[in-house]
């Protein structure tokens, strides 16, 4: 995936907090009115952290930042599709389940088969505050919930079986270690 050319590398990007970590478990708070400026400034740096990443999201308290705001792009065709929510909220689930394979850029090179909702409706605001309602299905529909799941304090090994989760954290532990 080639870097889109409308993030120039000149942004400074986050460090990405690693599970275990305390702050990756907190509940964040809604943006409010008076983050505007914040918000403004924290978007460009969140998309080119996530796209040098790469992944194909990223929730503000994986950088630390403790407010209910994500980005996703899947990158559809290879071109960039930004997506921004502040205050995203699902208000719409499908009776029907999928299970899709996830990964995270907080769980560097740990897979498994998360079972969610098929399809979702969130409500969000966009970049520019205006309020919008989005039907998700496939990869978008567990992007989005994998992130909001974040806003919340939630990981996807959360939403798997224990034992696997032990696996992973401590197969994690244990590369997060030798990269020291
Ligand atoms: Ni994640």
């Amino acid at each position: 995936m080639s870097k889109p050319p409308i993030f120039t590398s000149d942004i400074p990007l986050f460090p990405i907090l690693i599970a275990p970590h305390a702050r990756l478990k907190a509940k964040a708070r809604a943006v409010a009115k008076g983050d505007d400026d914040d918000v403004r400034a924290i978007i460009p740096r969140m998309f080119a952290t996530m796209y040098t990443a790469p992944g194909i999201g990223l929730a503000a308290p994986q950088v630390d930042l403790g407010l209910r705001l994500l980005v996703i792009d899947l990158m559809p065709h290879d071109k960039p599709a930004p997506i921004v929510m502040i205050n995203p909220e699902i208000v719409a689930a499908s009776p029907e389940l999928a299970t899709r394979e996830e990964g995270c850029l907080s769980l560097p090179g740990m897979y498994a088969d998360v079972t969610r909702p098929a399809r979702v409706k969130v409500r969000y605001l966009d970049e520019s505050g205006a309020r919008r309602e989005m039907e998700t299905s496939e990869l978008l529909s567990a992007c989005v919930q994998h992130e909001i799941d974040h806003l919340d304090g939630v990981l996807f090994v959360d939403r798997i079986s224990i034992l696997k989760r032990n696996m992973i954290m401590r197969k994690l532990a244990k590369e997060q270690k030798l990269k020291k």
